[in-house]
C-alpha cells in the first residue's frame, strides 16, 4: 500500500459523517432531492448576513493598495484588533490584538493551538460525545487523547469524572459550548467550577493544563441564552473559533485564536502559535475574508430560523416518543437511540429515507445526531417518515 497505513486505517474507521453524506448522494440519485431527508451534515443552510455582500462589493469596487498579499502570520493589524474590540465585549477581561491570531477557520485554529503546546506523549481531555476531528487534530501532534464522559442525560460536565482522568500527563482539555452533537452550553457557574478545579490539578502537578474553548457555534443560542465568556471563568484557557457558522462562511476558512491575557507565559504562546500558523502551512488567514471580517464582528446570521427548526423538530420528535434534550444552541439533536445499537437504528431510519449519523461516530454510541440546519419544508416533509421509523422501534 502507498499511503500511510495508518492515514488509511484512520479513513475506513473514522468517518461515520462522510459515510452516511455519500449514503444520501446514493438515495437522491435513485428517489430524487426532495424524497430524502438528510440530517447528516452541520453546513448552515441561511445565507451569509446582507452586510458581508455589502461589504464585499464594497472592497470589490475600491480595493485596498497590495490587497491580496502575504502579511505577518498572525493577520492583519486591524482585524485582529476587531476580534480583540468583540471578544472583549462578551465580558469583563481586556483582550487586546496582540493576544489574536487569524486562522483557516476552527479546525486550523485548534491545530495551530495543539501544535503550539503538546510535547509527544501528553494527554489531552476530550469530552463525549465529542466532535470526532479531535482525536485526529491531536495526533496530529504526537498527543493522546482520554476521552471523559458528560452526564449521559444532560450532558453537562461531569466534574468528578474530569477530575478522575487528570494526571500528569494531562496538558490541556478541549470544551465545546454550544456543543457539537448535544448542542448544550455550559453554564458560568460550572465553567468556574472547572477552574477550581483545574487550579489545584495545576498545583498538584505543577504544570498548566489549558482549557481550549473550541467556540464556533457561540452566536448560535437560543431562548436567550448566552455563552459564557471563557476569560472571566478560567484563567489558563484560550480559544478557538470561526465564522463557519455565524456568519454561515465555512468554505471560506476564516476563524482565530484569541488567548486569555491572563495565560501563563501567554506571549510565548502566542509566539508559538504565529509560528505554527505559518510552518503548519496555514502561513496567514485568507486576506480578503480577514478585511471583511473585521467589519462584521457585530454581525451574525438570523439565528431565528435555526432555533424554529430545532423547536419544530424536537416538539415532533417528543411527541413521537423519542428521549432527548432540548438543546439550547448549535444546530443539533442528540437523541438515545430507540434501538440499543445506535447503528441499527440508524440503518432502519435509512430505509425510510432518513439519514442520521449514530452517536457512536461522536465516542456515544446508544445515540444518534440529527443535524437541523436544512430547508425547513425539508423537515416537514419528513414527519411522516419519523413516524413509521417510531412505529416500527415501538414508540407511541
Ligand atoms: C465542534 C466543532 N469544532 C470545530 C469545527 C470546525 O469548524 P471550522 O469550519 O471553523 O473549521 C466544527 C465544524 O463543524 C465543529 O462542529
Amino acid at each position: 500500500m502507498a499511503i500511510a497505513s495508518k492515514v488509511q486505517r484512520c479513513i475506513e474507521g473514522s468517518s461515520w459523517i462522510r459515510k452516511m453524506f455519500e449514503e444520501g448522494a446514493r438515495l437522491r440519485a435513485i428517489h430524487g432531492d426532495d424524497q430524502v431527508f438528510d440530517f447528516t451534515i452541520g453546513n448552515p443552510s441561511v445565507e451569509p448576513p446582507e452586510a458581508f455582500r455589502r461589504e464585499l462589493l464594497q472592497l470589490a469596487a475600491q480595493p485596498l493598495p497590495g490587497m491580496h498579499r502575504y502579511m505577518s502570520n498572525a493577520g492583519f493589524e486591524e482585524t485582529r484588533a476587531a476580534v480583540a474590540a468583540a471578544v472583549s465585549k462578551r465580558g469583563q477581561t481586556r483582550v487586546n490584538a496582540e493576544q489574536v491570531v487569524m486562522t483557516c477557520g476552527a479546525g486550523a485554529a485548534l491545530n495551530v493551538i495543539l501544535k503550539t503546546i503538546l510535547n509527544p506523549g501528553d494527554e489531552v481531555i476530550i469530552l463525549a460525545p465529542y466532535f470526532v476531528e479531535y482525536k485526529f487534530y491531536v495526533d496530529n501532534h504526537g498527543g493522546t487523547t482520554k476521552a471523559v464522559w458528560t452526564n449521559r442525560d444532560t450532558f453537562q460536565l461531569d466534574l468528578p469524572a474530569i477530575a478522575a482522568a487528570i494526571s500528569a500527563q494531562t496538558k490541556a482539555i478541549i470544551i465545546n459550548s454550544p456543543n457539537n452533537p448535544t448542542g448544550v452550553i455550559y453554564p458560568q457557574a460550572d465553567l468556574c467550577a472547572l477552574a477550581a478545579l483545574l487550579a489545584v490539578k495545576e498545583k498538584e502537578f505543577n504544570q498548566t493544563i489549558y482549557v481550549i474553548s473550541d467556540e464556533p457555534y457561540a452566536r448560535l443560542a437560543y431562548d436567550g441564552h448566552q455563552v459564557p465568556p471563557i476569560f472571566d471563568c478560567i484563567q489558563n484557557s484560550i480559544i478557538a473559533t470561526s465564522h463557519s457558522k455565524d456568519l454561515a462562511l465555512p468554505g471560506e476558512r476564516i476563524g482565530y485564536i484569541a488567548a486569555n491575557p491572563q495565560l501563563d507565559e501567554v506571549t510565548s504562546f502566542i509566539d508559538g502559535a504565529i509560528f505554527c500558523n505559518r510552518v503548519l502551512g496555514f502561513v496567514n488567514a485568507p486576506a480578503l475574508m480577514q478585511r471583511l471580517v473585521a467589519k462584521l464582528q457585530e454581525e451574525s446570521v438570523d439565528i431565528n430560523e435555526y432555533q424554529q427548526k430545532r423547536d419544530l423538530l424536537y416538539n415532533h420528535l417528543t411527541a413521537l416518543g423519542f428521549t432527548l434534550t432540548k438543546p439550547d444552541g448549535a444546530f443539533y439533536l442528540f437523541p438515545r437511540s430507540p434501538l440499543a445499537d445506535d447503528i441499527a437504528f440508524v440503518n432502519l431510519a435509512q430505509e425510510e429515507k432518513i439519514l442520521l449519523v449514530p452517536g457512536t461516530g461522536f465516542g456515544a454510541p446508544g445515540y444518534f445526531r440529527i443535524a437541523y440546519c436544512i430547508d425547513i419544508n425539508i423537515i416537514r416533509r419528513s414527519f411522516p417518515a419519523w413516524e413509521r421509523l417510531a412505529k416500527k422501534c415501538g414508540l407511541s
